[in-house]
Formats: structure tokens, sequence, C-alpha cells
């Protein structure tokens, strides 16, 4: 009864999706009033939910303002944080942990963006993807790789080592492609306590401060490669998911924009086959990613009621119907492929790079209506959800995928929660030279699940979340996205990088006084500050040793994982108590 009223609710409500609204741009992450500002993250992980004070936010827009605001903090013993307009990275790494503080915000250092003999583009950092993209297209060239969001700044995507897709030439690392950085460090009071420092493709400091978390110095301008404008021709192949441990290799080499997603409730999974093709190839198509459109307020409420409903009554079926909807809804409109720039209407969708690579259509505003947002907008209390990344070297993946399916065979519907949000993506990265980038050649997943209003309230499976998330990170070593991912995940994190005090020598050499340091930067870089209050294991602050660390008076107890013994994870079992 109750899943059919859900299932043609639902249809519904994802039809809407399809009626064309005008979105409410992202707040500001900054926020002041007369005693202080607030800094937050966009999805709202932190920053509402869990406060950020700084008591001084400075906007230079040239690079001489930008230097003299690191003068000022060094020159007053003043910790310093910076952050771009955007405010996509999940840690709380702009968060500076004391309040004797600067915070800089990029978000008005944006105007220059300068194309050099047709083969580089340098651009301030606060400079947004997309209009770089935009600007490098219209001189004939493309950027080879961009993550799959497009709203993210030019030096914060690059410090969180984010990326697409690609094992062909540099691979799909953003920081892959940077060939120079200039660098804003404290210095000595006779150089004016900052200096601007040029790093170049020879310098091997460049290794270090292409992926930095921002503790290394504050970037003025990036110079990224490019290449020559391309198109490129997409198909996605909805199919079983039998054989993806032993095709995912071969499917890296064949095409060079490959990805998999993988829904294993529903034991499917899509293939991208995504390769370059040249620029008089027909066809104007764009990606507009289904998660990345606006939503209609109303629409995004609603689902997450939904969700509310069936964590609260225990409804593994409610999770599965959203899915099979979303699943089906997907492959009916290509994800969101768009042939004409319009709608989608058959493979392959051919377009230019620009318009492939990257999306993100709900961050723009056409100020006419104001009911539409991005889904997780948390002014409208939309979706609220984890985001976990695991990157693995190439060996080990396959056995990965041939435990998760052990655990899904167990109960194919606890994987719900994970498909009707984004199933498993798999993309590919290539070998860096950057300190904390891949060491090796390797595939990185993603998934998203619920997470509750409330950090003490469990989750519905949370259990499955938590064995996959410790298999991806303790039995197979994967290394967490810097920019992703709840705190567990960065335990021992140091151990995963060979060059990791290469990067920590990089540091005192720049910034000997640490005063780009925090607790929360500390937290992901070194592992620190692990908590082991009662409720950690629920918000992945710990891995569960004692019931309480998850929530016994809910019904949930430590518990060791299914597949893989050694997990020890919060499992509804409200007839049990503490027997590990
Ligand atoms: C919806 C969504 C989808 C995403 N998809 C992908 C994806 O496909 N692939 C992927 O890899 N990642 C993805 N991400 C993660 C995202 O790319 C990273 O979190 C990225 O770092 C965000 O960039 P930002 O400009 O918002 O940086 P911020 O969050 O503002 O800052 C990130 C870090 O960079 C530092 N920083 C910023 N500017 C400077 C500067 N000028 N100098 C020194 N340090 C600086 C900050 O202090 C902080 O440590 C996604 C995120 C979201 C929200
Ligand atoms: C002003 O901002 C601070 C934090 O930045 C907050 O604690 C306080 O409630 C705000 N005051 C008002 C009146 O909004
Ligand atoms: C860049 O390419 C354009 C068009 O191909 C050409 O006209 C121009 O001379 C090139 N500029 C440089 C500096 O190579
Ligand atoms: C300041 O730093 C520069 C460069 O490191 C150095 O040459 C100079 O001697 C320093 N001056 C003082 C007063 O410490
Ligand atoms: C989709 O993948 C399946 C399984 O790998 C394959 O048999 C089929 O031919 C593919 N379809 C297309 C259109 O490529």
């Amino acid at each position: 009864m109750h899943s059919m009223y859900c299932s043609r609710w639902l249809l519904l409500l994802l039809w809407c999706w399809t009626i064309s609204v005008h979105a409410i741009p992202p707040r500001d992450p900054v926020q002041c009033n007369g005693t202080g500002c607030t800094v937050s993250n966009s999805y709202g992980p932190w920053g509402d939910r869990n406060d950020c004070h700084v008591k001084t936010v400075k906007y230079p827009a040239t690079e001489e303002e930008l230097r003299s605001a690191v003068a000022y903090a060094n020159k007053n013993k003043l910790k310093l944080k910076v952050v771009s307009k955007f405010s996509h990275t999940i840690p709380k790494l702009v968060c500076p942990s004391s309040s004797d503080s600067l915070l800089i915000s990029t978000a008005k250092y944006n105007s220059v963006i300068r194309i050099e003999s047709n083969s580089t583009v340098t651009a301030d950092a606060g400079v947004a993807l997309r209009d770089l993209i935009d600007r490098v297209e219209k001189s004939g060239l493309s950027l080879v790789a961009a993550p799959y969001w497009e709203g993210v700044s030019v030096a914060g995507m690059i410090t969180t080592g984010a990326h697409g897709s690609s094992w062909w030439g540099k691979g799909g690392a953003v920081h892959d492609h940077v060939v120079g950085i200039s660098m804003i460090v404290p210095a000595n009071e006779s150089e004016g306590y900052a200096k601007v420092i040029q790093i170049g493709p020879q310098d091997q400091l460049l290794n270090a401060v292409k992926v930095s978390l921002g503790v290394l110095g504050v970037i003025s301008k990036v110079k990224f490669l490019l290449e020559p404008e391309f198109k490129r021709s997409v198909t996605y192949n909805f199919t079983k998911d039998d054989l993806m441990e032993e095709n995912f290799i071969e499917h890296g080499k064949k095409y060079e924009f490959g990805d998999i997603t993988w829904y294993p409730s529903k034991h499917t999974t899509v293939y991208r086959y995504d390769n370059r093709v040249s620029i008089s190839s027909p066809g104007d198509g764009v990606n507009d990613f289904l998660g990345f459109q606006s939503n209609e307020i109303l629409i995004s409420q609603s689902v997450r009621t939904s969700e509310k409903l069936f964590e609260s009554t225990r409804s593994v079926t409610g999770h599965c119907t959203l899915a099979a909807t979303t699943l089906s809804y997907k492959k009916l409109i290509g994800n969101g492929l768009k042939n004409n720039g319009l709608i989608f209407t058959g493979y392959p969708v051919v377009g230019r790079q620009g318009n492939m690579q990257t999306s993100g259509s709900c961050l723009y505003s056409p100020t006419t209506r104001l009911d539409a947002s991005c889904a997780w907008d948390p002014r409208i209390k939309g979706l609220f959800f984890y985001e976990s990344t695991a990157i693995f070297d190439i060996p080990k993946f396959g056995d990965f995928i041939k435990d998760v399916k052990r655990l899904r065979d167990i109960e194919p519907e606890s994987f719900c929660g994970i498909d009707h949000y984004n199933g498993i993506m798999i993309r590919y990265i290539k070998a860096s030279d950057a300190y904390l980038g891949q060491p090796k050649d390797s595939v990185v997943i993603d998934f998203n699940y619920y997470r509750a209003d409330d950090a003490s309230t469990p989750r519905l499976n949370e259990d499955v979340m938590e064995e996959i998330e410790q298999m991806a990170f303790f039995k197979y070593g994967a290394r967490p996205h810097w920019g992703k991912n709840r705190n567990l995940a960065f335990t021992n994190v140091r151990t995963k990088y060979p060059n990791f005090n290469k990067f920590v020598a990089a540091k005192k050499q720049l910034d000997p006084e640490n005063m780009l340091s925090g607790d929360w930067s500390d937290e992901i870089l070194f592992g620190k500050g692990s908590v082991r209050s009662d409720g950690c294991a629920l918000e992945g602050l710990c891995v569960c040793s004692e019931d309480r660390h998850c929530s016994p008076s809910k019904g949930y107890f430590c518990k060791p994982g299914l597949v893989y013994n050694e997990a020890r994870v919060c499992r509804y079992s409200p007839s049990s108590s503490s027997n590990l």
C-alpha cells in the first residue's frame, strides 16, 4: 500500500524536474554582522549546524591587495585561512580554529584570465571554473580535466585534488594540468611581511603546492596547460553488473573520459562510453547532469520529507522505490545529456568539451522567480547527505568490488539508500607528481547517502555504509579525497602518501610559523583530534569500539562487519546488547 502510493507520487515529483525553473544562487558562505562573521559550507555540514566564527574577513580584488592581507595577518600574528566564493569543500578546512584569525575570501579576486601562446591559461585564484572554461573555449582551446561539478574556484579545486575521470594523457586530476602557481607566503619585516613567489614547471616546490589543502600559502594565480579545442561523443550503456570487477580496467583504457556508475541494489552498471572527437563533428550537446540541475524547492523538500519518513518507519522499501524511480528516470533522460542543449533525443550525444565535462545549472539565477535551487541548499532544508570518496590502487580494486558484491548479496535492499543518490560512481585518475596527489594510477569511488538532521540520530542500514567505508580505507588502504569524506577516512592518511614528508618539509619552508594551520586542517592532514565521545561513530568521527559510540538507546550497537569481520559498525539490533 504504502510503497505503491509513494511510487506514483514520486514519479510525479520526478516528472516535475523537467519543468524549467529559475534558481536562487547559493548564498554567500560568509555572513557578517556587527559582532563578527560566520563561514559555512554550501552543503551545510558545518556553518549552520556547527558554527565557524571569524573576527575579520577581507575581500581583496588584486594581487597586491591579496599580498597586503597576508602581510596584515602576519604582522598581527593572526591565523589565516582562505575561502572561495563557493566553499564547497566538505571537511572544515577553511575554518580557522582560533577566533584571533583572518579569513580571506577570493570572491572578488576573479578578474584576470589570460591566455598565453594558445597553450596555457593563467587565472586569478577566485575565478570560477565555468568562467575559465568559457574564456578558454572562446579562444578555440580546451581545458582537458575538471571536476564534474562546476561550482568551484580555480584555487579551491586544485587545493583539494579535485578530478574528473581519465587515465589518458595527463589524466583526470586538474592539478596534473597545472604548470605554474603564484603563491603568497609570509615574509620578514624587511620584505614587507608577505611576498609573492612564482613557482614554475621545473621547481620541485610545484609538487608541494599543487595540492596544498590551503596550508602552504595563499594561491594568487594558477597556470593550466590547454589543448586545441575538441568535442566529445558520449553514450551511457545501462547494463548488468556482472564482470564489472574485471571490465573496469579495459573500460578505463578504452575511453579517454570513461566512467562507471554502479547501482548495487538494482544489479545495474552504467558504462559511460566517452571519447574525444574532432571539433568539426556535428552536434552541439550539453551535459546538464540531473543531480546538479535546479530543483523546485518544494520537490527537494518533499524528497527530504519522504526520506525522513522512510527512516522513521524503517521503510527499506521506501528507499528502494525512490532508487528504482530515480534510476528509470535517469535512463529515460540520459542522466541529463541534451543533444541540442534542450532535450535528450538519443545516443551518442556530441558536444564541445566545455559543455560536456562539467555542469551545475542550479548555480545560476535569472532572478525572475525564486522557486528553485541546488537540491542541497541548506536554506531550503532540502537534501542532506554524506559524501564518501575513496581512491584505490588498481590491483586492489577488483577485490574490493567482489567484497561489496558479497555484502550486497546478503541484503540487496540495504544499498537502496546509496542508489537513490548516485549509486557508486567509479572514475579514473593517473599517477601524479604532486606530493598529496595519487602516487599510482588509481580508481576512485564516490557514494552519497542520507544524513540525519541531528548528529545523534542513527540511520537505516548505516552499518552497510560503514562497512564499505572501512573496507575501502582500512582493508584495501584506499586514500580519501581531501575535499570530501567523514573524519575516520583520514585515519593514518600520511602513511598512504610516500611523499608526505616532502609536503611537511615544504610547509616548514613556506610557513615556518604555521600561520595557515588550524585544528580542522590538522585533523585532516595529520589525523589529529579523533574523538571517542558517545555517538561518535554515527557521524564518522570514530570507528566504534563500544556500544556507546553508536546509539544503544535507539537500538544501534557496535558489531563486526558481515563480510569484513574486522570492521566495527553501528547495527540495528533492538533485542541485542553488547556482545562483540
Ligand atoms: C556538488 C559537488 C560535486 C563535486 N564534484 C566533484 C568532482 O566531480 N570531483 C572532485 O574531485 N571533487 C568534486 N567536488 C569537491 C570539490 O571539487 C572540492 O571540494 C573543491 O575543493 C571545492 O572548491 P572550492 O572552490 O569551493 O574551494 P573551497 O571549499 O573554498 O576551498 C577548498 C580548499 O582550498 C583552499 N583555498 C581556496 N582558495 C585558496 C587560495 N586562493 N589559496 C590557498 N588555498 C585556498 C581552502 O582553504 C580549502 O582548504 C564536488 C563538490 C560538490 C559540492
Ligand atoms: C552575529 O553573528 C554571530 C556569529 O558570527 C552570531 O553568533 C550572532 O547570533 C549574530 N547576531 C545577530 C543579531 O544575528
Ligand atoms: C593562436 O591561434 C590563432 C588561431 O589559430 C592564431 O591566429 C594566433 O596567431 C595564435 N597565437 C599565438 C600566439 O600562437
Ligand atoms: C629577511 O628575509 C630575507 C630573505 O629570506 C633575508 O635575506 C633577510 O636577511 C631577512 N632580513 C631580516 C632582517 O631578517
Ligand atoms: C552494453 O554493455 C553490454 C555488456 O557489456 C554489451 O553486451 C552491449 O553490447 C553494450 N551495448 C552497447 C550499445 O554498447
